[in-house]
């Protein structure tokens, strides 16, 4: 959450920065701020609110100044209004700092500074470290900018990365990590940091990602790296695989379209990656190829997964998929809820960490701690990690030994659409490889499975097409709705969940999912005319039943949509209106069913006139607790 981004070079900083916001405005927009070293002063404009606010502030007033730093803030500490903005400055205003992350113990820091004669304007953590750096410069041994940072930093506790200038120091920029992701861009004769990729992949691919206390000192002529007791480290930058048109928005209204459209391409590109080209048969070697260890599935007994939000939805399938198919009893938890109540310790378990961003707080502390508390146990009890991640380059990719990469490419739309299809094609390729492995179905049936999955993207296609007028239809009718609910049973329980967290994130509607047969334990009671109930029914194991419970609710006068298959003439007859998907068996079907409550999602959306692609308060990367 937060978004940095800093500029050193041979170039007008201030609009490099303003356009690597941009790309970082996913990480949060409550506020936005860029600090220049011009004419021996920082310069420093802040505005409430998004980027364009601070770019109309800015056009005014914009130096040619060769360096900056900017920041896109999510509040953490203090409201969204401008005297909390970033940069933050020392009293002198001659240093400036930008933040993403937690400064724990700002407080303390913050009665020491005043004690020293340091006032303070903002409510933020973030004050604290301009002053600190101020005062260090003043009256310590540092006599240079970087000293006085790597001095600084380690006052720190907590989870940040920063970017500092100075109006004394017009040549050089710091940059620190701890615990919140940075890269460091190297172009020709200038250099680049941000939270993300994206903001620095359009002047260069060369990067390098800071690792936990590091400290990076940019200057005109290069980058220097030190750990935070002071030593120089050799590093070397990697070459980016990303392409700067997949940040763009290709004709598309928003992002998030765009995305829900890329989603064939997605389940294209996974079942190349995941699964042999020759599906003739499926004798050995595995039909799956994840390139993963065999210690990590031997004797496997426990499957522990932990995630947050989407993610989260998407292990509920994959527990479906591996405790169906492979017969390994998987338990799901909130990262958040796990780390601090974890299951009693189990042998031969594997954790698997399922994230898109790599960078969620909450999900790389429950791995954290699930490795801390095996490390002294006897070897059957030691951590057996594996991550389930889109940035491979993250946290997330730095921690764990094993990891399953995601190939949905860059995902800008906050709410998430084309991951968690490729999240989903992750778990169907584990645990098809886990049943092949352990022979727990039978040859047949895992062939049938992997030719049906090749049929998806055609299917996702026909369905994308179909879906688009039917659901503007249905989003024009809805618009002013105030409560939804979505049903569904055994795999499709997690689409129904996430087919509400979709609405609710993007058009501020309140709605939940429930498992069919739930309803009438209670939630029933809220239905009448006003509430609409979306229902997933796909033939197959429990198909009569959310018939059934999808009749019960139309008996308390709730509309009814069905997310069902086309040809099917039973459905028709109970919903009042139907989103069909291709014809498709239960056990593959999330990846279609998913695909009309996101669009139906983002037409609300859009015909509230919302911001779709950054919905207030949320931000894509929470690398906060
Ligand atoms: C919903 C959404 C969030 C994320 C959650 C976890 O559309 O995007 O619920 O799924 O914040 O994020 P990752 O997967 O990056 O750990």
């Amino acid at each position: 959450m937060c978004g940095i981004v800093g500029y050193i070079g041979t170039q007008a900083a201030t609009e490099i920065l303003l356009s690597g916001l941009e790309k970082l405005e996913y990480r949060g927009y409550d506020s936005a701020g860029i600090a220049t070293v011009w004419e021996g002063e920082v310069n420093c404009v802040r505005a409430k609110g998004k980027l364009h606010n601070l770019r109309s502030k800015l056009e005014p007033v914009a130096t040619p100044a060769q360096i900056g730093i900017g920041h896109t803030r999510w509040a953490t500490h203090g409201k969204p209004e401008e005297h909390n903005a970033h940069p933050h400055m020392d009293m002198a205003m001659r240093v400036a700092v930008v933040q993403n992350g937690i400064i724990e113990n700002y407080r303390d820091l913050r009665e020491e500074l005043k004690q020293k004669g340091h006032q303070f304007i903002s409510e933020t953590d973030t004050e604290v470290i301009p002053h600190l750096i101020a005062e260090l410069l003043k009256t310590s041994s540092s006599s240079s900018l970087l000293e006085a940072v790597r001095q600084a930093v380690n006052h720190l506790e907590g989870a940040f990365a920063l970017a500092v200038i100075s109006a004394d120091y017009p040549d050089e920029l710091i940059a620190v990590r701890q615990q919140a992701p940075l890269v460091i861009g190297f172009g020709q004769g200038e250099f680049f940091c941000a939270s993300d990729t994206p903001a620095i992949v359009s002047h260069t691919r060369a990067v390098l990602s800071l690792e936990n206390g590091e400290i990076a000192r940019l200057t005109p002529l290069g980058v220097e790296i030190y750990n935070f007791a002071g030593d120089r480290l050799r590093k070397q930058p990697r070459m980016l695989n990303l392409n700067p048109t997949m940040v763009e928005k290709q004709g598309f209204k928003h992002f998030m379209l765009k995305e829900i459209y890329e989603q064939p391409g997605v389940v294209r590109a996974s079942l190349e990656a995941y699964f042999n080209s020759d599906r003739s048969s499926i004798d050995t070697p595995s039909p799956v190829n994840l390139g993963l260890p065999p210690k990590l599935y031997s004797d496997l007994e426990q499957i522990h997964i932990v995630a947050c939000g989407t993610s989260w939805h998407a292990a509920l399938v994959g527990k479906y998929l591996i405790e169906q198919l492979a017969g390994i009893s998987t338990q799901v938890h909130y990262a958040s809820e796990y780390r601090y109540a974890p299951s009693p310790l189990t042998p031969n378990t594997l954790i698997i960490g399922v994230t898109q961003s790599g960078e969620t707080a909450d999900t790389l502390a429950a791995l954290v701690m699930e490795k801390e508390r095996r490390q002294d146990k006897e070897p059957q009890y030691q951590a057996r990690l594996l991550g389930i991640t889109n940035r491979p380059e993250s946290s997330l990719g730095r921690m764990v030994p094993d990891m399953i990469n995601t190939l949905a490419g860059i995902e800008i739309g906050v709410a998430a659409t084309k991951t968690f299809v490729a999240q989903l094609m992750a778990f169907y390729a584990l645990a098809l490889d886990l049943a092949y492995l352990r022979q727990t179905a039978a040859k047949e049936t895992l062939e049938k499975i992997i030719n049906d999955l090749h049929q998806i993207p055609q299917k996702m296609e026909t369905t994308l097409a179909s879906q688009e007028s039917l659901t503007e239809h249905l989003a024009h009718e809805f618009a002013d709705t105030q409560d939804f609910i979505f049903l569904g049973r055994g795999i499709n329980y997690p689409i129904a969940l996430e087919g509400a967290l979709k609405l609710k994130e993007i058009s501020y509607i309140h709605a939940e999912g429930y498992p069919a047969g739930e309803m009438k334990h209670g939630p029933i009671a809220l239905l009448d005319a006003k509430v609409p109930v979306v229902a997933i029914a796909v033939p197959g194991n429990v198909y009569e039943k959310v018939l059934s419970n999808s009749q019960e609710a139309k008996a308390r006068d709730s509309r009814l949509i069905g997310v069902t298959p086309v040809k099917d003439g039973e459905a028709a007859e109970i919903f009042n209106d139907l989103l069909p998907v291709s014809d498709v068996d239960e056990l593959l079907s999330p990846i279609l069913t998913v695909v009309p409550l996101q669009l139906l999602a983002y037409h609300i959306a859009a015909r509230r006139g919302l911001d779709v692609d950054q919905p207030r308060n949320l931000a894509k990367s929470v690398t906060v607790e």
